[in-house]
This record gives C-alpha cells, sequence and structure tokens, in this order.
C-alpha cells in the first residue's frame, strides 16, 4: 500500500477527533509503519486481529481480520500462524486464549481494561450465587475469564435475546451490563416470553452516555434518518432506535440501506470511521464516542510489540480457569444452536 491509497481511502472519514483527522500528510507518515508491521508480523509467524472499534489505520493497514470480538476468536482457530496479536481489550484477548490455547496471545495497547468486564469479580459472582442458588448464570462476553468460569452461559450482544429465551430455566442472573439486561427484560416482555432476569449493575461507559433526546434532535434535522444502537445502550435510546444489534450485526444492516440515507450509528466511533469509507454513498451523521482501552492500541505500539515479542504482554490463563471458561462458552454454542 502507498500513501495516496490510503489517503483515498480515509480522506472520507469526517474529522471528529484528532485521532481520526487523515491528511495526505498523516497518512505518509504512517506507511513506513504500516510497511514494517507487515513484513514483520510474516517473519514473526503472527496473525493481527483488530476488533472493529480500533483506529481505521490499524484495520485498514495491518490487521488480518477485523469484526467483532467474537467473529475475531473463532476467526483464530482456523490461521496457521503460532502468534496472536489482538488489537483490542484483555477480555478478548482471554476469549482467543480460551479457544486457542496453543497460540501465544499479545494485546499491544496499555489500557487493556473495558468498563464492564472490570464490573464484576469472580469473587463476587461467587458471592451472587449463594444469594441466588436456582438462578442461571448468564455472562457477556465483555466479562473477564475467570467470570466466565463462575457462569453458567456466555452471550454476545449478537446472539443474547436468542439464548435468552432458549434457556430451559426461567429464573436467570444477567451480568454485568444492567442496561443490556434492561434491553433482554424489554425484549423478552415483547416476544412474550416470561422470565425473572436479576441484574448485576455494570454499564459500558461509552454507550451509557447516548440519550432519546440526541435522538429527537437529530430526527428533527434529518428526515428519514436511521437510527441504529448497540444494546449496551440505555433501553430508551434502543426504544427509540430503528436498528438494535453487534457491531457485527450493524454492518449488513447499513450496507443494505439506500443511498443517501441519514444514518446516526450509536457505538463507538471506530465503526462509524469504517462505516465512512466503506459506505461512503450513506450520509453519516455521527458518533463521536471513544473507547479509551480500544483507542490505546496504536501503530506504534503493534510495531513494538512485534519488534520485542518477548517484552510484550501476553495473554495467560490457568488450566483450570481455560476449561471452565470454553464450558461456559461451549453453553453459549449449544443454546445459540437451537
Ligand atoms: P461486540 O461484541 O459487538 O464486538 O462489542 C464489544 C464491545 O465492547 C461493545 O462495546
Ligand atoms: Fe468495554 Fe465499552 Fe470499550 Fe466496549 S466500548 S470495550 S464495552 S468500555
Amino acid at each position: 500500500m502507498n500513501a495516496e491509497e490510503l489517503y483515498n481511502r480515509l480522506n472520507k472519514v469526517q474529522p471528529g477527533a484528532v485521532l481520526c483527522h487523515y491528511t495526505r500528510e498523516k497518512c505518509e507518515s504512517m506507511i513506513p509503519l504500516i510497511n514494517e508491521i507487515n513484513e514483520l508480523k510474516i517473519k514473526n509467524d503472527t496473525v493481527i486481529l483488530a476488533h472493529a472499534y480500533c483506529a481505521p489505520e490499524i484495520i485498514l493497514g495491518v490487521a488480518d481480520y477485523s469484526g467483532d470480538s467474537y467473529k475475531l476468536s473463532e476467526d483464530a482457530t482456523k490461521v496457521t500462524q503460532k502468534n496472536i496479536l489482538f488489537s483490542a481489550v484483555k477480555f478478548m484477548g482471554e476469549t482467543a486464549k480460551i479457544l486457542n490455547p496453543d497460540k501465544n496471545v499479545i494485546i499491544p495497547g496499555p489500557l487493556t481494561g473495558c468498563s464492564l468486564a472490570d464490573s464484576i469479580t469472580a469473587k463476587e459472582v461467587r458471592a451472587l450465587r449463594e444469594k441466588y442458588p436456582g438462578h442461571t448464570f448468564v455472562c457477556y462476553i465483555n466479562t473477564t475469564a475467570e467470570v466466565k468460569a463462575a457462569c453458567d452461559v456466555c452471550v454476545t450482544s449478537g446472539n443474547v435475546m436468542k439464548i435468552v429465551e432458549n434457556l430451559p430455566t426461567d429464573k436467570i442472573l444477567f451480568l454485568p451490563d444492567r442496561l443490556m439486561g434492561q434491553n433482554i427484560i424489554d425484549e423478552m416482555k415483547k416476544r412474550g416470553v416470561k422470565k425473572e432476569i436479576v441484574l448485576h449493575s455494570g454499564a459500558c461507559y461509552v454507550h451509557k452516555t447516548y440519550d432519546p433526546e440526541l435522538i429527537q434532535f437529530f430526527r428533527s434535522q434529518n428526515p428519514g434518518l436511521k437510527v441504529i444502537c448497540h444494546p449496551e445502550c440505555e433501553p430508551e435510546v434502543a426504544l427509540l432506535s430503528d436498528f438494535v444489534g453487534s457491531t457485527g450485526q450493524m454492518v449488513p444492516y447499513i450496507r443494505d440501506l439506500p443511498a443517501g440515507t441519514p444514518v446516526l450509528l450509536l457505538t463507538e466511533c471506530g465503526l462509524v470511521a469504517r462505516m465512512q469509507y466503506e459506505y461512503p454513498d450513506k450520509r453519516f451523521i455521527g458518533s463521536c464516542s471513544m473507547c479509551k482501552y480500544m483507542k490505546s492500541n496504536s501503530l506504534e505500539n503493534i510495531l513494538e510489540a512485534l519488534q520485542h515479542p518477548e517484552k510484550a504482554p501476553k495473554v495467560e490463563l490457568s488450566e483450570d480457569v481455560r476449561v471452565a471458561a470454553k464450558k461456559c462458552i461451549d453453553a453459549m454454542f449449544h443454546y445459540a444452536s437451537l
């Protein structure tokens, strides 16, 4: 790839922050890094996975696979490389390690947290189990491996409604996302499914910021506006949206909208940037909400991790935790396939 090709793709991204402002000069300065990373990853037998929320130059310039967190971990089971460099956050690296125990998994960014995964520990789950002994513990994929190991079934934002509906139990404890949990309760009511669902108190600090007034304002300004949100948003936001889905489900929905459709995409701005260069025929209003954890991955720290793999932070899991967490993920496959 040369600077002109990169610029021709990225100049459609609307500058929402200094990170997303692509000038020709900026593209020129990134090309040596991109080329060095692409040479080193082959030399080091490394595959690069990048979550949809990462900076566009990572997804476009160096990633072998990009997409939502679960799809990427699955992609990793099909590659021959020994090393996985996962431009994402720690719980995603752990999911990749759970499914690919023989591979080395490294996360290049220094901020590997997630406000959802960090909102509950395995010890807290065990205490909740004592309080709710008859409940099936359903955890969102945005949890640590230890928390998954202490739960019964894992879900993603793409399969959560189907799995909760399919579970052969009417008592569920859903964790850690309170807002997604409230969206599940609302959806089950709509579907006429009777379940008692107890919630934990976590929330995504990026998605909880959207509010109904924002939607009403943009609707009044943009006739025909399509509003798309992630199920980590407030229930009032989900209610006012035309489509609620995972990052993976949003992409085909946007692709299939008629050319010229105004779109308000209420999720992390990395996905908005990608949609702007992939579907320039749509008219994107926003958003500019940035996840500091995802955006702490950069071309610079990816290169550093490839140059000094011995110093790069590896995802390590005890075999007990890995096997128990895998059971929780396998239960997800089972209920999602019913
Ligand atoms: P996906 O599972 O849709 O990739 O979302 C992960 C996430 O962190 C959303 O905030
Ligand atoms: Fe976690 Fe929210 Fe960032 Fe997703 S966007 S990784 S849920 S903090």
